[in-house]
């Protein structure tokens, strides 16, 4: 169904985020260029980008039209994008029935809410996003945002720290590497992993998700369990609340750490609960001086006692930053990131190219984000379907997608019933064979059969994420082949030479294929190195 008021391409309008100290914007030049690909028009507020270092011009050279003031902006917008939350005065600006995509957080503001149906808009929420899947993966700005957020939080340690992160030898001694401890490995916290391990620390993390432990490590971090058995996971890739012994267990382990370490990240979150109280005022007594401490969950009431939510402030001689605004201070970086996941968002609601949004309430993705429609409230939406199912079989397959790290893995185990009239078949048709075929042809039929047995054990052991590497080293070790063309290379006295010059031509194309096989391969295995 069409949301378009006609059939002539839609306008997307950008507005200047208004909340104080914001410097993000709702797209960047590099993306106009492919929303105009996509049909629509595309109308810049004049200094929308200019603390993302995107002038006026740099939009107007991508094909934007630039326009003077709000109010004019929203008014000749049949969809609005924006960053921030908008305010009553920004939605009374808008178009009725127009479209408006960006952060909302309906359960969060209901009188907004009211006021967008009263507008008879249609609001896709992206923060909605359903993200268990996979294809929403390229739409998901909590993921894009908070990954930004988890880089500068280490930028503010590494700020506010008195010392090199990387150990170094030098003539006038040695240098420790700072130690860094991750409170949550989500999103940001992984993100923090991969920035601090980068900058050479030695990093530590804990997360009440157990599943989140091969992720830490793979970051090049060190998870830290806490000495309780209780599982973590609430489902969706969320933690839920831990029972008292859990917290009491976790506490002991976080006093060890914050005695040891130099730096505290913390992005510990439950969805709609109060950010648990992990750091407590005595651990940061504990540290020592010079310590920092950032806490990403300090909108949310913070993970320590201490903080102040939007200020650095000193406490016990340690620094503890609440910044937030995280990745407003990367505003290029995120709003480049963000307006990728909008147009990609645009992309799936354009699929015709025509410059006409089309709300499809039937395609799972859209469904979830669309929180009010022409009017009508949808939110929440109906819970989706194939993830509920297989959540509660199986408790860790949820994270698994929402992180992006599930690769199929092989699928559902055969039932014992198939599997034995599988073999029977199976065990038919060798007797036949062997009581029929030739004897030469049965020796290689062994062969044959061993080697689908060994290629079959080996390829199953083998983690779903290396399969691409060793595609390309079993190609390269099929260039055995070229005993074959080495064999005709001398061919019997009186055959004709060409068959010299097409194993001539077999060696030098297996050789390629071996080389080139070998070191693709070294290439993609030097990715998973760190
Ligand atoms: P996420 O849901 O991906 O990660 C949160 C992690 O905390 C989960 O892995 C969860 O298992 C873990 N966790 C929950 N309770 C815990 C506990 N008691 N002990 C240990 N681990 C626990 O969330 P994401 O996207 O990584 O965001 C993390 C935090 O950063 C949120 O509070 C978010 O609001 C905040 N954030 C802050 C920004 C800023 O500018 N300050 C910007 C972006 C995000």
């Amino acid at each position: 169904m069409e949301t378009g008021t006609n059939k002539s391409p839609q306008r997307i309008g950008v507005p200047r985020e208004i909340f104080p100290g914001e410097k993000r914007v709702a797209t960047v030049p590099e993306v106009v260029e492919k929303l105009i690909k996509l049909g629509f028009a595309v109308s810049v507020e004049s200094g929308a980008g200019d603390a993302a270092n995107c002038s006026d011009d740099s939009y107007r050279a991508a094909g934007a039209q630039i326009v003077d003031g709000a109010a004019a902006l929203w008014a000749g917008s049949d969809i609005v994008f924006k960053v921030c939350v908008p305010t009553p005065a920004e939605v009374d600006m808008m178009r009725e029935g127009g479209i408006l995509i960006g952060f909302i957080w309906p359960a969060q503001n209901p009188e907004l809410m009211q006021q967008l149906t009263a507008k008879k808009a249609t609001v896709l929420a992206i923060d909605s996003l359903p993200r268990m899947l996979s294809r929403a993966q390229k739409m998901d700005a909590l993921t894009s945002q908070a990954g930004v957020a988890g880089y500068r939080a280490v930028v503010e340690a590494a700020n506010a720290f008195g010392r090199f992160f990387a150990g170094q030898i030098t003539a006038a001694g040695k240098v420790q590497p700072a130690k860094v401890f991750i409170a949550g490995a989500g999103v940001a916290g992984l993100a923090a992993i991969g920035t601090a391990v980068g900058l050479g620390a030695i990093v530590r993390a804990n997360d009440t998700r157990a599943e989140v432990a091969d992720q830490v490590i793979s970051m090049g971090g060190e998870f830290v369990a806490v000495d309780y058995e209780e599982e973590g996971s609430g489902g969706g890739g969320y933690a839920k609340v831990m029972s008292e012994g859990f917290q009491q267990a976790q506490r002991d382990m976080y006093a060890k750490q914050a005695r040891e370490v130099d730096i505290i990240i913390t992005t510990a979150l439950i969805p709609g609960k109060p950010a648990p109280k992990l750091i407590t005022a005595e651990m940061v007594k504990s540290m020592k001086p010079g310590s920092v401490i950032v806490d990403m969950a300090a909108e949310r009431g913070g993970n320590c006692e201490l903080t102040v939510p939007g200020e650095a402030v000193v406490r016990h001689g340690v620094t503890i930053v609440g910044y937030t605004d995280l990745a407003s201070r990367l505003a290029k970086q995120s709003s480049t990131l963000y307006g990728t996941n909008l147009w990609r968002l645009a992309e799936e609601l354009c699929k015709a190219k025509d410059g006409i949004a089309n709300i499809n309430m039937e395609d799972e993705a859209i469904r979830g984000l669309t929180v009010t429609k022409e009017g009508s409230i949808t939110w929440p939406p109906p819970p989706p379907k194939q993830v509920a199912a297989p959540a509660a079989a199986k408790p860790a397959a949820p994270a698994q997608a929402k992180k992006g790290h599930g690769h199929g893995g092989g699928g559902e185990p055969m039932a014992g019933s198939k599997l034995a009239i599988v073999f029977g078949v199976a065990a038919l048709m060798f007797w036949f064979v062997g009581a029929n075929a030739p004897g030469a042809f049965l020796a290689h039929f062994t062969v044959f059969v061993l080697a689908c047995f060994v290629g079959y054990m080996v390829v199953w052991n083998v983690t779903p994420a290396l399969h691409t590497p060793l595609m390309s080293v079993t190609n390269a070790i099929s260039s055995i082949i070229a005993i074959g063309a080495l064999v005709q290379i001398a061919p019997p006295a009186g055959t004709t030479d060409w068959i010299r010059w097409l194993a001539v031509a077999g060696i030098v194309l297996t050789t390629i294929n071996m080389f080139g096989g070998f070191a693709v391969t070294q290439r993609m295995l030097a990715m998973f190195r760190k």
